[in-house]
């Protein structure tokens, strides 16, 4: 599935959202039997609310940590103790609160150089998946959630930028237009290997982008992803206001 086939799901606001969100997840993961339930997490800032919600002690105690793998999008190419990270919003908001196994979250390196880091991440993928060439029909993901930049980015996946024509690694480096930090990122053809990619958009301020990716304008990375299994954008009201 795309962009363009997928299931939207409108719902009141961010609150709702992250709620659903965290159901869904709760759900998919203790449906996983036969094997690991692999996730990829987003960064930005919309994934606070719903790592907060999963840290609770409700869902929080049924959800099956120690079967969960929790891989990252993409990271800024800065020490985890850089307000920046990715990983340290999500260790500070769920992985502190939870008792997951300390081998079962897969942060992106970031202290070597971003090319090797990358190859490093990359190389642990390969073990939790068990092969070294994505198969089809063989996800390497569970979930992958997506958010979406002002433009149009998602993961790392900025506009213009080499790593949107990458088709053999699974994660690559970025270093977008004017931006301070490099980048590690998956890439199409891993995000693509999932059973389901999940955009979380929630504000007035994603309406315009989302219209437009939702008609397909190419000149927008989200456009371009895919997934073998299913894609869909899970959203506020005001996010859907173009629509
Ligand atoms: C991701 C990235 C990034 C982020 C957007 C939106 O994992 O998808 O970290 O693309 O989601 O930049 O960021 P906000 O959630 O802060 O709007």
């Amino acid at each position: 599935h795309d962009v363009k086939t997928a299931e939207v799901i409108v719902l009141k606001d961010g609150e709702a959202v992250a709620q659903h969100m965290a159901h869904w997840l709760l759900e998919q993961a203790l449906a996983k039997k036969d094997g690991p339930f692999v996730i990829s997490l987003s960064g930005g800032t919309t994934p606070k609310r719903l790592f907060q919600i999963l840290a609770e002690p409700d869902i929080a105690a049924r959800f099956p940590w120690s079967n969960t793998q929790i891989f990252y999008g993409d990271e800024r190419y800065v020490p985890t103790s850089d307000p920046a990270s990715n990983y340290t919003m999500s260790r500070e908001t769920l992985l502190d609160h939870v008792s997951l196994p300390l081998a079962n979250v897969h942060p992106m390196p970031t202290d070597a150089d971003p090319e090797t880091d990358a190859a490093r991440y990359q190389k642990e993928l390969q073990a939790v998946y068990g092969a070294n060439e994505l198969q089809p029909g063989k996800p390497l993901f569970d979930v992958v959630m997506l958010g979406m930049g002002p433009d149009g980015h998602t993961a790392s996946l900025f506009p213009r930028q080499p790593v949107l024509k990458e088709r053999t690694k699974w994660v690559a480096t970025c270093t977008p237009d004017n931006a301070p930090h490099t980048r590690l990122t998956l890439t199409y053809p891993a995000i693509h290997s999932s059973r389901h990619v999940v955009f979380l958009l929630e504000g007035a301020g994603k309406a315009e982008m989302l219209a437009r990716v939702r008609k397909g304008d190419d000149s927008l990375p989200s456009c371009h992803i895919t997934s073998e299994g299913d894609v869909t954008f899970l959203i506020d009201e005001a996010a859907a206001q173009d629509l």
